[in-house]
């Protein structure tokens, strides 16, 4: 493994790619990337700029939570873009990136590296990595979106309320990561990956990939939505990125934001 230096400098003699962090804003302490990165985008830096912290003090999750964002333990980063969709289409890129790093992951650490629909990335079960987009649109018009992701790189525990659903590389591989590689990997796939994505503005031609590392495949979930809570067999994601649900009575498709699917068994079973 190459040692774990994560700097400007370090990220910038590894990433081998077009635009994506060709612009590179890296932080010792910060409150959240995403909040970073949201001003940087007000003060004109370009799509493609990429914010990384060692730590942050106010790490946001998804549905108002926060994220643990102990200094040294992980990846946590943003990346701008400025893209000319439809804003309508945009959650699908949170997609795009759950797809960038769970390939660049399994490459790197050979793990057994799943996606939990939409955008959770799992291994052994267990959430190893949390992606929060977030948007500044008008109507038809989006000023910036900012794709933010927290990879639990060598945690080596969590708060009692994660422990029975997190984990990190650390823990689950029993080896250390260089965190500058997993985000030039990351950068990578997401530059091919957007790429085909803008040619649709949908996930036409990523689903087969995308599913193929499904956690939910052909497994039982039950899907909180909060009118109706049911069950059924996933089958895959459909081009607007939506959870295929097979019940006894029909083929229901799920929207991200709505409603929070699990497995049967647990968070990803
Ligand atoms: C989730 O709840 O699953 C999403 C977690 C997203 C965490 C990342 S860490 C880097 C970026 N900055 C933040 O404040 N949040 C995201």
């Amino acid at each position: 493994m190459k040692a774990d230096i994560l700097s400007r400098e370090e990220l910038q003699s590894i990433l081998d790619t077009q635009w994506a962090g060709k612009e590179i804003v890296c932080l010792d302490v910060v409150d959240s990337t995403n909040t970073k990165a949201k001003e940087l985008a007000e003060k004109g830096y370009p799509s493609g700029t990429l914010v990384v912290a060692q730590q942050q003090t106010a790490g946001k999750g998804r549905r108002g939570r926060g994220w643990e964002s102990p200094a040294g333990s992980g990846i946590f980063m943003t990346l701008l873009l400025k893209p000319a969709i439809d804003p309508d289409h945009a959650s699908m890129l949170t997609l795009v990136a759950a797809l960038s790093v769970a390939k660049a992951l399994a490459e790197i650490t050979q793990a057994d590296v799943k996606i939990k629909w939409p955008n959770d990335i799992v291994v052994n079960g267990k959430k190893i990595c949390g992606i929060l987009t977030e948007m500044s649109a008008q109507l038809n018009h989006i000023n910036h979106i900012v794709i933010g992701i927290g990879i639990n790189v060598h945690n080596e525990d969590f708060s009692e309320e994660l422990r029975p659903v997190a984990s990190s590389l650390l823990l689950e591989c029993k080896k250390r990561f260089c965190r500058a590689e997993i985000i030039a990997k990351t950068l990578g796939y997401f530059e091919t990956y957007y790429a085909e994505f803008l040619k649709t503005e949908n996930l036409q031609i990523l689903a087969a990939d995308y599913n193929a590392l499904l956690v939910n495949m052909h497994k039982n979930v039950r899907v909180l939505d909060p009118k109706e809570p049911f069950e059924g067999t996933a089958a895959g994601i459909t081009e607007n990125g939506e959870l295929i649900v097979d019940t006894l009575e029909s083929r229901k498709l799920v929207s991200s934001g709505e409603v929070s699917v699990r497995g049967i068994y647990g968070y990803a079973e």
